[in-house]
């Protein structure tokens, strides 16, 4: 009897033993937002010379507001509480500037072939961190200076492991390969259009494991969208539409992005084993945007092809060059132009991702997995 009696208790011990890797049993909230990205992470070409006469016009330098458009890190940033993370290229070395957090993004030109560490030519000297293992070195050595700096070993690890790491590549890399064009068409045979996935998403991996030697726990991989929907790929592959199925989008264009994602996915579940104390999720961007897609009217848009800004099909033919070429309602389309959403349609993803939405769009329960953003980020529902 006794011991029937003490046994709740015991299991009430047990579980708050249960998963205190760090010698804390309850989960802190984050302080910091790390981001390592491409154009879907990051701003920061605006800062930079831009080559307007490629067809990668940055995602963020014309927004008709004249307002920065509004991208996840910066969302997800408000979400915790925390101001936007500032680019790596705006700090001035200390870590006072660097304790809340920093984007290492930098939606620069990017050529796939420096994402794999391939040698390239073209583009020599152009200032290019959208690369995965350029963006982990900076990280790295800031991570390094943030321990250099704090009062002492345990402190840094506590704060670095309940910082918020945000991984988010892939978009511009399809993008490039998915265009039409000598580029595509140079880089591709060498690992296939298919190969590329398993390359990207092995890149991936590899970062987030030296993410963690580097002293992060926390890390969300975000998974790349429905870029056979995006109005570039659309104008380019219209021909290639089934209107009959998938939503009339380009069903090759979107199969390749999702051999990625399930890669990116599956790569998450082989290293949560080898990386005790690490909370590796993975969220379903693509889920989200076709949700949208699929659904504009229920979400307040009132535009699910065209882009805001660009010229010709879809807006897709050019894309967004100056301010004027916007559209005077940003906020009723999902995509802002050639192949990226606009600031609603990131900040509806970044809701989802953040907190399960209501019961309506029972599909977007599980967006990221297996626990929400905010579950990630050590904001407990019940005890924030
Ligand atoms: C801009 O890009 C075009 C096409 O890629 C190239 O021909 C041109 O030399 C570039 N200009 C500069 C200033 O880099
Ligand atoms: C560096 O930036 C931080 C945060 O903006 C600021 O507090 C600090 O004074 C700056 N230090 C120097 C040496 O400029
Ligand atoms: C869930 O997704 C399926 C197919 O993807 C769709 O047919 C269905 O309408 C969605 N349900 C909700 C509640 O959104």
């Amino acid at each position: 009897m006794a011991l029937l009696l003490l046994l709740p208790f015991l299991i009430l011990v047990g579980s708050a033993g249960a998963g205190d890797g760090e010698g804390d049993s309850a989960p802190s909230a984050a302080t910091a937002l790390f981001v390592l990205g491409d154009s879907t992470a990051s701003c920061a070409a605006t800062t930079l010379p831009l080559n307007l006469t490629t067809s990668f016009s940055s995602p963020c330098v014309f927004h008709h507001s004249g307002a920065r458009r509004r991208l996840i890190p910066d969302l997800l940033a408000a979400k915790m509480g925390l101001p936007p993370p500032p680019a790596i290229s705006t700090l001035n070395g200390t870590a006072a500037a660097a304790a809340q957090g920093v984007n290492f993004g930098d939606s620069s030109d990017i050529d796939p072939r420096a994402i794999t560490n391939a040698p390239t030519n073209n583009n020599a000297g152009v200032f290019r961190m959208g690369a995965v293992g350029q963006q982990l070195r900076l990280a790295t050595e800031t991570l390094q200076l943030l321990r250099l700096e704090s009062p002492s070993p345990a402190a840094a690890a506590a704060a670095l492991s309940s910082s918020l790491f945000v991984v988010s590549f892939g978009s511009d890399a399809y993008a490039r390969l998915l265009g039409r064009g000598t580029e595509a068409d140079a880089w591709a045979p060498k690992h296939g259009r298919r190969g590329f996935a398993r390359l990207l998403a092995g890149r991936v991996g590899r970062a987030v494991q030296e993410l963690y030697e580097a002293g992060a726990r926390r890390v969300a991989v975000l998974a790349v969208g429905p870029l056979g929907c995006a109005p570039r790929v659309m104008w380019e592959g219209l021909h290639l539409v089934d209107n009959n199925a998938g939503g009339g989008c380009v069903e090759e264009a979107n199969e390749l992005v999702q051999a990625y994602n399930g890669r990116v996915e599956a790569v998450l579940d082989e290293l949560r084993p080898s990386l005790p104390g690490a909370d590796l999720v993975f969220c379903d961007v693509y889920k989200a945007v076709m949700e949208m897609i699929s659904n504009p009217g229920a979400y307040g848009f009132e535009e699910a092809r065209e882009a805001c800004c660009g010229l010709g099909p879809f807006g897709g033919t050019i894309g967004c060059l100056t301010r004027e070429m916007a559209c005077p309602t940003p906020q009723g389309h999902i995509w802002w132009d050639l192949y990226s959403l606009t600031g609603t349609a990131n900040s509806l993803l970044v809701d989802w991702a953040w907190a399960a939405p209501p019961s309506a769009a029972s599909n977007l329960s599980n967006l990221c997995r297996p626990v929400t953003l905010q579950q990630l980020a050590g904001w407990r529902a019940d005890n924030s």
